[in-house]
C-alpha cells in the first residue's frame, strides 16, 4: 500500500491560547481539541497529519523550511503574522508545497488591518470564518489534491 501523504498543520502566535482567548471570536475549543480533530479527520482521508504551534516567527520559518523535505503539503494559520510577515511568505514560496491558509474568524469582516494577508498571495486556497472546521476543510482540499491529483 502506498504511504499516506504527510501534511504539516502549523499554528502561529497566540493560538496556544484558544479556548480562553476571545472565545466569542475564536470559539471555545482548545488547540489540543483542534489538533486531535485534525489527526482523526486526516486518518479518514488517508493523510498522516503532524501539528505544531509556535509564538515565534523564526521557529515557524524553520518548520516551513524543513517541511520541503519531510512533508507533502502544508496547512497554516499564521495568526497575527498573516498580516505582517514577508519572511513567512518567502519561506512558504521556497517550500513550494501545496498550501491552504486557515483562519478561524472571517478576517474580512473584522478590522481593516486584518483584511490583507501576505500568506494569501502564495496559498493555493484560503478558508476563513468557519471556526475550527476550517482546518478539516483544508485537509479535505489537500486530500483531493494529493490523492487524486485533481486541481481543487
Ligand atoms: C486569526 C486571525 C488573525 O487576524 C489573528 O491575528 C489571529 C487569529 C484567525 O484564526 O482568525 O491570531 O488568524
Amino acid at each position: 500500500m502506498a504511504k499516506a501523504p504527510k501534511v504539516l498543520v502549523l499554528n502561529g502566535p497566540n493560538l496556544n491560547m484558544l479556548g480562553t482567548r476571545e472565545p466569542d471570536v475564536y470559539g471555545r475549543e482548545g488547540l489540543a481539541d483542534i489538533e486531535n480533530a485534525c489527526h482523526a479527520h486526516g486518518k479518514t482521508l488517508g493523510l498522516s497529519v503532524d501539528c505544531r504551534q509556535s509564538n515565534s516567527e523564526g521557529q515557524l520559518i524553520d518548520w516551513i523550511q524543513g517541511a520541503r523535505e519531510s512533508h507533502d503539503a502544508l496547512v497554516i494559520n499564521p495568526a497575527g503574522y498573516s498580516h505582517s510577515s514577508i519572511a513567512i511568505m518567502d519561506a512558504l514560496l521556497a517550500a513550494a508545497l501545496p498550501l491552504v491558509e486557515v483562519h478561524l474568524s472571517n478576517i474580512h469582516r473584522r478590522e481593516a488591518f486584518r483584511h490583507h494577508s501576505y500568506v494569501s498571495r502564495v496559498a493555493d486556497g484560503v478558508i476563513c470564518g468557519f471556526g475550527s472546521r476550517g482546518y478539516l476543510m483544508a485537509l479535505d482540499a489537500l486530500a483531493l489534491r494529493l490523492n487524486t491529483q485533481q486541481e481543487t
